[in-house]
Parts: C-alpha cells; structure tokens; sequence
C-alpha cells in the first residue's frame, strides 16, 4: 500500500458528524451510526463522567488512541458549558497522527462546530512532535499528548480517575487488548477510577480480568449490544450487572482466546 493509500479517510456516520477510516486498520474510527452520540454514551455518560465533571475538583483522564480528537473535543465542550469547571487533565496517546489537513475536514455536528474544533486540532496535529506534547487549552483544561505507541509512552504524573480505551478492535488492534497493557493501565489507576471501552468481547474482558480488574457490563451504544466499564475496586462498578472474572481467568488460562 502507497503511503497515500494508507492515510486514513473521512467518512460520514448516521448522525451527521464525520469519523476516520483507517485502510491499515480496514476499520472506522467511530461508529457509523453516530460518532458523537456514540463516544457521549461510553466515555461520558455511563461510566459517569458527565456527573463527575460537575461535582468534582479535579479529574486525571488516560485516553488509548487519541484518533479524530473527538473525545477530546467533547470534553472540551462539556467543561466550556459548565459554570465552574473542573480542572482536567486528559493524558492522550497516538502512534499515528493525524494528517493536519485531514483534521480541517471534521465535521462533529453543529453543538461542537460552534468550538471551531477542526482549527484547533489542526493546530494540534501540527504542532505535535514524536513523545510527549502538552497543550494548555483553557485555564482548566491540559492536553498531554504522547505521540508513538503506547508501549513507549511515560506514566502519566498524577494517577487515572477515568480511562478511555479506544484503540481499534482486539481483532485488528490486538497489541492493546493484552493482559500487559492492562496492567500498565491499573498501575495508573487511582483506586475510584472507571475504565471505559465500546468493547464487549470476551478476549478482551479476559485480558482486563488476568491483569485484575474487575468488571460490569453496560448497554451498549446505538445499536451495539454491550460495552464493557472496569474498575480496581467492584464497589464502583455498582448499579451495572458484573462479569464473572474468574471463569474468564479460567478460559483465559485455557488457551480459549489464544
Ligand atoms: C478508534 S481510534 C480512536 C478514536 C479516538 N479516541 C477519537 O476520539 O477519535 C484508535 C486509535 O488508536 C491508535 N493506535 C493504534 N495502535 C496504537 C498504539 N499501539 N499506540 C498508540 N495508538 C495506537 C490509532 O492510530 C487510532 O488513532
């Protein structure tokens, strides 16, 4: 494949925003029937961020896969509409930056456009350099951008209150869906701290399981039967119906997912 072919393209989901399309991957870097509504249900709203941003202080945030910038953006918005927002930190990591024109192109609904998202993560993207990068946004808001993968990413310097992980699916992106990555992850973790992942797949939840995480699952989003959240401590993952780790341990140790 020609590096122009490789370079991931602009794609239109049902709700009107665009999302990426990776020729690498083969694989949508959103949903198709709704980036925003999508990335608002499993980042935002069940793990109860959303809540989080208006009760607390101050929040620590890792996202796997910082991608289109959306999640980013969304925070963004949801901390600009607040009348004392939260001082934020989101500790983002990307391997394969996006192409800084490729970002004037988004398009994330008209709520989000009123930021003027595609300038700033034009902006973004250009300025980013391999290893970490850190952008003041606003007063409140602090972008850690780690530029590489993951496995050569530094600890981020204050613990995790929620995780995004977004990497593309185990299937395809399989290096992020280890037992490993897990573990550097819970080494983040404050103890309150949620996870949060689109995925509901058992290989995936096994590998959260072996690296000691404890587990629920939630409704999925638009359309999508299950999400799965995480924690170090099964007294935040209250109200959602739990995942028996063990027998997931079991199978994992089984070979079931080799
Ligand atoms: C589903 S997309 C993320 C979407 C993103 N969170 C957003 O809001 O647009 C997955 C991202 O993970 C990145 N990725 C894949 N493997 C990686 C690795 N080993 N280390 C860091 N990033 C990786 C991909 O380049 C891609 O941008």
């Amino acid at each position: 494949m020609s590096e122009e072919d490789q370079k991931p393209r602009i794609s239109e989901t049902k709700d009107g925003s665009t999302t990426l399309y990776s020729p690498v991957f083969d694989q949508h870097y959103h949903n198709p029937n709704g980036a925003v509504a999508e990335s608002k249900i499993v980042f935002f709203e069940t793990p109860g961020l959303l809540q989080a941003l208006q009760e607390q202080n101050h929040i620590a945030i890792f996202e796997m896969g910082f991608g289109t910038g959306l999640n980013f953006i969304l925070l963004k918005s949801y901390l600009d509409a607040l009348e004392n927002p939260p001082k934020v930190d989101l500790y983002s990591v990307e391997a394969f930056p996006v192409d800084p024109d490729t970002a004037t192109q988004f398009d994330f609904g008209e709520e989000l456009n009123q930021q003027h998202p595609a300038e700033l993560l034009h902006s973004i993207f250009s300025d980013a350099k391999p290893g970490t990068n850190s952008f003041q946004i606003t007063d409140y808001l602090t972008l850690n951008l780690f530029i590489g993968p993951f496995n050569d990413s530094p600890k981020p310097d204050q613990s995790i209150d929620y995780f995004f992980h977004d990497p593309f699916s185990p299937d395809v992106n399989a290096e992020l869906w280890k037992p490993d990555v897990f573990r550097k992850l819970k080494a983040y973790a404050d103890e309150s701290a949620v996870l949060a992942t689109y995925c509901a797949a058992s290989s995936a939840r096994a590998a959260m399981a072996v690296a000691g995480w404890k587990l629920s699952r939630a409704p999925g989003a638009l359309g999508k039967r299950e999400m799965t959240l995480a924690s170090l401590d099964e007294k935040n993952l209250v109200g959602f119906k739990r995942v028996n780790e063990l027998r997931l341990v079991e199978r994992y140790h089984q070979g079931d997912f080799d």
